[in-house]
């Protein structure tokens, strides 16, 4: 995680990004601080990134690199207010021990599209990440990587669309998917849990699960329930000023799987 010390929304790049509404970044360092603790208290260990001044959405971790099995896959953003973010992460990565790291040669957002479950990698594109990044990610991880079409600029990251709950169970927004794309999804996952317009609006997709509990965002109260009946524990925070630059829980949270 990287603190939002130097959180603003100074430009846009995506339908929720408005330049000319003030954000609080004392709030937003606030409500970034207690899902920290939250995960801590959960008993989860949590890294920290140095904030970069001048990167104002850097606090979107998630967005930095992929990690599965130990393996780095960096970023390549594709907007240039963000192209500075990627090397600051590869820098945490090599002065953290790991060794197998991938500079990408494709467009890709991180974890902001690439989603990993038990069997496969999932990887949106549409408006960020570019197709062609794929077989890149799939050649370098060894594991099935799973292209999936987004169409709704609100939902520009599939971490905004989808989440994995646990093993290859996943909680998403049809809508979000084009018509071969939900087709798809629901061949992979035919007991996945639905949700409704509402929820993904709250970014209720944009949760972390650590296999029980499911941290999201408070404002997301239609996946509550759904969540429960399935076994598992909700965990609601209160992220609000963060989704004023489009990211909220999962945003902030890149996934070290070691
Ligand atoms: N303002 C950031 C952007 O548009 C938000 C990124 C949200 N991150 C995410 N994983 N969806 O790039």
């Amino acid at each position: 995680m990287c603190p939002p010390a130097h959180f603003q929304v100074t430009y846009s790049i995506n339908p929720w990004m408005d330049p000319a509404k003030p954000v609080d970044t004392a709030v937003a360092l606030l409500q970034w601080e207690d899902l920290r603790d939250r995960y801590r208290a959960l008993g989860h260990t949590v890294e920290i990134l140095e904030p970069v001044p001048g990167l104002p959405d850097m606090v979107f971790s998630a967005n930095g690199a992929t990690v599965v099995d130990g393996k780095v896959f960096g970023a390549r953003f594709a907007n240039a207010e963000r192209w500075d973010e990627a090397p600051a992460h590869l820098e945490w990565f090599r002065a953290h021990g790991y060794t197998e790291i991938h500079e990408p040669e494709h467009v890709n957002e991180g974890e902001g599209d690439f989603t990993p479950t038990a069997s496969w990698v999932l990887a949106g594109a549409g408006f960020r990440s570019s197709p062609a990044v794929r077989a890149e990610a799939q050649e370098f991880f060894g594991r099935p990587v799973i292209g999936l079409e987004l169409i709704d600029p609100r939902y520009y990251h599939l971490d905004t669309a989808l989440a994995v709950l646990d093993g290859d169970e996943v909680m998403y927004y049809p809508e979000a998917f084009s018509a071969g794309s939900r087709a798809v999804l629901a061949r992979m996952f035919p007991d996945a849990l639905l949700a409704t317009e509402d929820d993904a609006r709250a970014f209720g997709l944009n949760a972390v699960s650590d296999g029980l509990h499911v941290i999201l965002p408070v404002q997301a109260t239609g996946l509550v329930q759904p969540l429960r009946e399935r076994g598992f524990e909700p965990v609601p925070v209160d992220m609000s000023e963060l989704h004023k630059a489009g990211g909220s829980v999962k945003c902030v949270t890149q996934e070290l799987r070691d």
